[in-house]
């Protein structure tokens, strides 16, 4: 493959669908979803990629029934004390965006470990959105440079965002048929190139991430110029 993504930021959306299909509860399809998250990080290191952004929990999803929402802290805390070392002995490092205070305590400090554990000189960096949001994100940033004090540039916003440091998205992949980006990364997307597939998100597999990989390096990316 000629062109791959250096950093691909996928929309995992579809879940409760999928489960409705199978007279499921949506929990059955957050499940059947996080063991697509495992085995794609995995695919997508073994492709070449060098940071995956996986939105798994948006600020606005957070008032969605309790129940639902216990189930999904219930899945994180389970990454996150088990899966998480797996990351560790491939090399990969993990980084969480978005708001840890409106989060159970002992699931924000599952993450916040999850990052500080992660190896040093890590060849990949799996990234999770959690309680999300590119507006509020935003807003953040632009208090924490005026607070600075200095000019309020591109670069001093860069820095304040969560994503500070992280080179922008060159793909975002959105499965389950929504044609939009929900609050997902609309300042780091200026010049991401989107692919959206109607498969659900537990259907995702790595042969169709390899097709959104396929597309993305047939893509002419122009950044404005001629
Ligand atoms: C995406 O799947 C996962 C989360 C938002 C946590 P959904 O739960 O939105 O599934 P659908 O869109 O209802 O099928
Ligand atoms: C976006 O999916 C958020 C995540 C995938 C975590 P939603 O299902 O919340 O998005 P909308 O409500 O369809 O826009
Ligand atoms: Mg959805």
């Amino acid at each position: 493959m000629e062109k791959l993504p250096l950093h691909v930021g996928l929309i995992m959306d579809g879940n409760g669908r999928w489960a409705k299909k199978r007279l499921m509860p949506r929990s059955f399809g957050h499940n059947a979803g996080m063991n697509r998250v495992i085995a794609l990080a995995e695919h997508a290191q073994k492709r070449g990629i060098k940071y995956l952004t996986v939105y798994a929990l948006s600020s606005e999803n957070l008032s969605r029934p309790k129940e639902e929402l216990e189930g999904l802290y219930s899945l994180f805390r389970k990454y996150f004390s088990e899966n998480v070392k797996k990351l560790y002995m491939q090399n990969a490092a993990v980084k969480i965006i978005g708001d840890m205070h409106g989060l159970p305590q002992d699931v924000a400090k599952l993450l916040k470990e999850g990052e500080e554990n992660s190896p040093q000189n890590a060849t990949f960096t799996m990234v999770f959105a959690i309680n999300y949001g590119s507006r509020g994100e935003i807003a953040r940033a632009a208090r924490l440079a005026a607070e600075s004090g200095g000019e309020i540039t591109e670069k001093t916003l860069e820095k304040y965002l969560y994503t500070g440091g992280l080179p922008s998205p060159d793909l975002i992949i959105r499965t389950g048929g929504e044609l939009r980006l929900s609050n997902f990364l609309l300042y780091q997307a200026a010049y991401a190139e989107l692919y959206f597939t109607d498969v659900l998100f537990p259907d995702f597999t790595e042969k169709e991430f390899d097709k959104a990989l396929n597309e993305f390096s047939h893509r002419e990316r122009r950044f404005g110029k001629v």
